[in-house]
């Protein structure tokens, strides 16, 4: 009797063991209510409903008028972008908005997919989701949640939306994909009170998703749309079949990225480093420091006073184009900076640049989506910050990415890292850069991890 109830005691102990570890690696969350002021009683609406761009006479008036209006600044000589957009360039790119761009055409672009809104939480949530017109017999379309990051939009997806559901070659997976806006950026509502942050964004992602009728579903993302999906698999680890992303900075400089980056240069085996990463992390820990802090005094703007700067760029098309698109050519290559041009339209055109400044400009977004900054860096403590991501997931590493993230580091976070590919060409906004490899590394991800489930 003594023994079968010590027995009993310990595989209860054990069993208990286990399932507090497997809960602590779930993100705990509470419903939020984003509307102005509080909660409504009555029930919340829970329809979707289509959703349109439009624009009308008047807007295009007031944007010329106050592009007419712009005051150009010499720049300096010889400084092409290093200090910032380039002014002489910024006229040649005002003169394109003002005179050839067609935002009426871009209009009808944008609407070529469908977009819907719904209210979560108080707020008007926006999302274009694009259903396969064909899906080969004896499969299903695979439901794929595309998060976008700041400065850029859902726009970003719209080169791999051909690719992931009406795919040309017959080898790959149909996808059916749905490309929400974060509140606060394009069509979706601004929060209206304080505090809304990646985790609010992935829980009202999952209730999205949920209201469309998935009960899991693949996720992708980029700069803040890797943060939002990678909360979305925290929270609900066994909802999010595997993620995708193309960006993950260490959230916090544990002991080994830390050890890893002063040892590995001269016992790159220990850690698992290539040459890849030995050329990518030690052009020297000085220069790696200093590139660090000269590119990012806009994040230490929008993570302290996003309301103050914001204004003057809500005010401007010309300040607020220069603001957002000089970051598409720092990110996209770093050594765009030495072009006067910015060598902006040699990956991108101007109208698929000015079509994203517009979603910014004519929603008037700029200072929501700058105080998502402010609300990631008032909770240092958040508790994703701590718990690591256990759904199968795949990394794309692409060579111009803002920082060089070794196997070793993604996998300090994500404990189930199944692919890691070093992509042959593209930056930070590598969707938009390189639709036609981004959607091969998903692809190729998603059979493994189609393979490994059905296994
Ligand atoms: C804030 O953002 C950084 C990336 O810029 C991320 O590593 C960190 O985990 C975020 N912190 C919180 C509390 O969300």
């Amino acid at each position: 009797m003594f023994t079968e109830v010590l027995i009993g005691l310990v595989v209860g102990g054990i069993i208990f063991l286990v399932v507090l570890r497997r809960k602590s690696h779930v993100l705990k969350t509470e419903d939020g209510w984003w509307g102005v002021g509080p909660v409504p009683d009555d029930e919340q609406d829970t329809t979707t409903y289509p959703f349109k761009v439009t624009t009308s006479d008047a807007e295009l008036e007031d944007l010329n008028r106050r592009i007419d209006q712009t005051r150009p600044v010499p720049s300096l000589e010889d400084s092409q972008f290093n200090y910032g957009f380039n002014s002489e360039y910024l006229e040649k790119v005002v003169s394109y908005w003002r005179n050839d761009f067609d935002w009426r055409r871009q209009v009808d672009k944008l609407n070529k997919y469908p977009h819907f809104k719904t209210n979560i939480e108080g707020i008007d949530v926006h999302y274009v989701h694009v259903k396969p017109k064909q899906i080969p017999d004896g499969t299903n379309a695979i439901p794929l949640i595309m998060v976008h990051g700041w400065p850029g939009s859902f726009y970003e997806f719209y080169g791999t939306i051909p690719l992931l559901t009406e795919p040309s070659e017959r080898q790959s997976l149909v996808f059916e994909v749905v490309c929400p806006s974060i509140p606060g950026y394009g069509y979706s509502e601004a929060p209206h009170k304080k505090g809304f942050d990646s985790v609010c964004a992935a829980r009202i992602f999952h209730k999205l998703m949920r209201r469309l009728g998935f009960q899991q579903f693949y996720a992708h993302g980029g700069d803040w749309g890797w943060l939002v999906t990678t909360n979305m698999a925290q929270l609900e680890p066994k909802t999010v079949k595997a993620l995708h992303v193309n960006f993950a900075p260490p959230s916090k400089p544990g002991l080994t990225v830390t050890l890893s980056l002063l040892l590995g240069r001269h016992f790159p085996k220990l850690f698992g480093f290539t040459s890849v990463d030995l050329e990518r992390l030690y052009p020297c820990l000085e220069k790696l420091f200093l590139e660090s802090i000269k590119e990012t005094g806009y994040m230490h703007i929008q993570a302290t006073k996003p309301d103050t700067a914001g204004r003057a760029l809500n005010d401007s098309p010309v300040g607020l184009a220069a603001y957002i698109l000089e970051k598409f050519s720092t990110w996209t290559s770093q050594d765009f900076r030495n072009l006067v041009d910015g060598g902006l339209t040699r990956k991108f055109s101007l109208d698929d640049l000015l079509t994203n400044v517009m979603i910014y400009w004519t929603t008037g977004c700029i200072i929501p989506s700058m105080r998502f900054y402010k609300e990631n860096f008032s909770r240092l403590d958040s508790p994703h910050v701590k718990i690591p991501v256990s759904v199968p997931t795949g990394f794309a590493c692409f060579p111009n990415e803002l920082m060089h993230t070794p196997k070793l580091w993604v996998q300090q976070k994500f404990h189930n890292l199944l692919t890691y590919t070093h992509m042959t060409r593209g930056g930070h906004f590598a969707a938009m850069e390189e639709p036609q490899l981004m959607v091969e590394d998903i692809n190729n991800f998603i059979k493994k991890v189609e393979k490994m489930k059905a296994q």
